[in-house]
């Protein structure tokens, strides 16, 4: 059963005729009235979310009905990327130069002592929305300008007129897949070219040493202990500077842009299916099998236009070694280049027991699918 304030945004419920109950989720409380008129009908099992954006309220409402969540408070502090760094300093991590700001003015005082470039960002976001490497004074202060008129984020809802100033950490970027506090595996992330940072591929299992894959889960392990997320999915992002891993961000969420799914062709963990194991009260089983690599590459958005035509797809997916291509727009839909998360609108699945085969071959099943715009709108 989903608890959605607009259903309509979800289209797998009627593909998937998945039941839904309309309510404010914004609101612990229409929520919790929603759960009690649930359980009238059947014991309710678990609640949770899956999305950035419902996670704390998921876990608020799990701690209100008395049922299996995280810790909300460590949710809150760790969904604020100011207040995770400050914590995740205080433990003695390697941590970059930071500084929150409410005014451009203070963006620019911030470069006194945080070298240029620097990462300007939103304090709370996801899906790269807002981040940039600015690389002048005026860049720092005029992104950080556009940040704080923004009121509320992508999805209409309510935003702090605060901004992150970063020192930019210089290294290779991967991203821990941890359940339990326990990393499950680490994923190699391609991100676009500066100065944004959408993420346009990953590889799992990442191509590291023993000795990185062991120093990189001992950070990811204690990270996560000091922050209080020792239950259920995370996802760390770490880069690795001179100076050893650097955490960039943790989620106390399962990672997006299907990461879980790579994770169960390659070695068999089913990290969607073990949370909702968990969430249900039941136990999770995180035994790895290693027998693949596996290697995702998402389709971008072309420009601004009306998709006129797809092409590609069933090219893409007969290559062999290539398991899945979706798009996820349609003939018809409006898109345009934003930066984010957002320019991702398809993907392409490959695996193989060669890493380095099942990365060219997502990039090449990638290359074969064409979206066609029209401009004339
Ligand atoms: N201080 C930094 N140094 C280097 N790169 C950074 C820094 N901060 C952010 N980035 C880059 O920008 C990307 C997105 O930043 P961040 O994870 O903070 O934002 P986000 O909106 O949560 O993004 P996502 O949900 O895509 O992970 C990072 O994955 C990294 O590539
Ligand atoms: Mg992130």
């Amino acid at each position: 059963m989903l608890l959605a304030e607009r259903p309509e945004r979800y289209p797998y419920l009627k593909a998937d005729s998945v039941q839904y109950l309309k309510c404010d989720s914004s609101s612990s409380e229409s929520l919790y009235n929603a759960m009690q008129g649930l359980s009238q009908e059947a014991p309710v099992a678990g609640v949770f979310s899956s999305s950035e954006y419902f996670i704390e309220m998921a876990a608020t409402l799990a701690e209100l009905c008395g049922l299996s969540g995280a810790d909300p408070v460590a949710l809150r502090t760790c969904r604020n990327k100011w207040l995770q760094r400050q914590r995740l300093q205080a433990a003695g991590f390697n941590t970059p130069k930071f500084e929150c700001v409410t005014s451009c003015e203070k963006a620019g005082e911030a470069l006194r002592h945080i070298p240029l470039p620097v990462i300007v960002k939103p304090t709370m976001g996801t899906g790269s929305v807002g981040v940039r490497l600015c690389r002048t004074t005026n860049e720092v202060m005029d992104h950080a300008a556009v940040l704080l008129n923004r009121t509320v984020n992508e999805r209409g809802m309510p935003i702090l007129p605060e901004v992150l100033i970063e020192e930019y950490v210089v290294g290779l970027e991967y991203s821990v897949e941890v359940f339990g506090g326990v990393a499950v595996g680490i994923t190699k992330k391609h991100v676009s070219a500066e100065p944004f940072f959408v993420e346009l591929g990953h590889d799992f299992p990442a191509p590291l040493s023993g000795a990185l894959r062991e120093s990189i889960g001992t950070v990811v392990h204690d990270a996560v202990r000091s922050l209080g997320l020792m239950w259920g999915p995370a996802h760390v992002e770490l880069r690795l500077a001179a100076e050893g891993p650097t955490i960039i961000e943790i989620n106390p969420r399962l990672a997006g842009g299907f990461i879980p799914e790579i994770v169960r062709i390659a070695c068999g963990i089913d990290l969607v299916k073990e949370t909702v194991r968990l969430v249900a009260g039941e136990d999770p089983r995180i035994v790895p099998d290693p027998k693949a690599h596996a290697s995702i590459r998402f389709v971008e958005v072309p420009g601004a236009g009306t998709i006129k035509g797809i092409e590609g797809v069933g090219e893409a997916v007969a290559i062999e070694g290539v398991v899945d291509a979706q798009i996820y727009k349609n003939v018809g839909d409006w898109v345009q280049r934003e930066n984010d998360f957002r320019d991702r609108i398809g993907h392409v699945i490959a695996s193989t027991d060669s890493e380095v085969q099942a990365a060219a071959l997502a990039e090449l099943a990638c290359s074969r699918i064409r979206v066609q715009l029209r401009h004339d709108e």
